[in-house]
């Protein structure tokens, strides 16, 4: 299954391919944004859509394999809550994200309202 962002007129912005790689687990491979539109935050957003897909199939863990030399990739599946799983010798690396643990680094709100800070004495 291949799963993409597009931009309000139908331009693919990214993409990645997730299989069903155990009862509770989904391997996630290609994630690629397309080179235009790099470094705007679509990374993150395509991570999102994929939980929201795990969630709502009722996976548990999203796995994925990474170079070691992909800074960029490692720092946003970090930041997005992957952790190392397993280290390979052939410069390739296994991360693994906790959906229950993105969820609450996430918080359970709706990201669209419009939230106000109140600060008060
Ligand atoms: C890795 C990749 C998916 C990131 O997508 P992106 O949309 O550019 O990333 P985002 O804009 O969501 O940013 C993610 C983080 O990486 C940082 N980043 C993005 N591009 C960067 C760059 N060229 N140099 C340094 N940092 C960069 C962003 O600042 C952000 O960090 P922050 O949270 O500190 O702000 C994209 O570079 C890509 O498609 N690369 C080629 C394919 C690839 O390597 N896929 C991963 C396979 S495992």
């Amino acid at each position: 299954m291949t799963i993409k962002l597009l931009d309000p007129r139908g331009r693919e912005l990214a993409s990645t391919t997730v299989v069903a790689s155990g009862p509770n687990r989904l391997f996630l491979a290609g994630l690629e944004v397309n080179k235009q539109y790099r470094n705007q935050g679509y990374g993150y957003k395509l991570i999102e859509a994929v939980v929201d897909y795990a969630t709502a199939s009722g996976y548990a863990l999203i796995d994925l394999n990474i170079e070691a030399d992909n800074t960029v990739a490692r720092w946003m599946y970090g930041r997005s809550g992957f952790k190392d799983a397993l280290v390979g010798t052939n410069g390739v690396s296994r991360m693994r994200l906790r959906i229950r643990e993105y969820m609450r680094r996430k918080g359970n709100y709706n990201k669209d309202e419009p939230i106000r800070v109140v600060i008060e004495q």
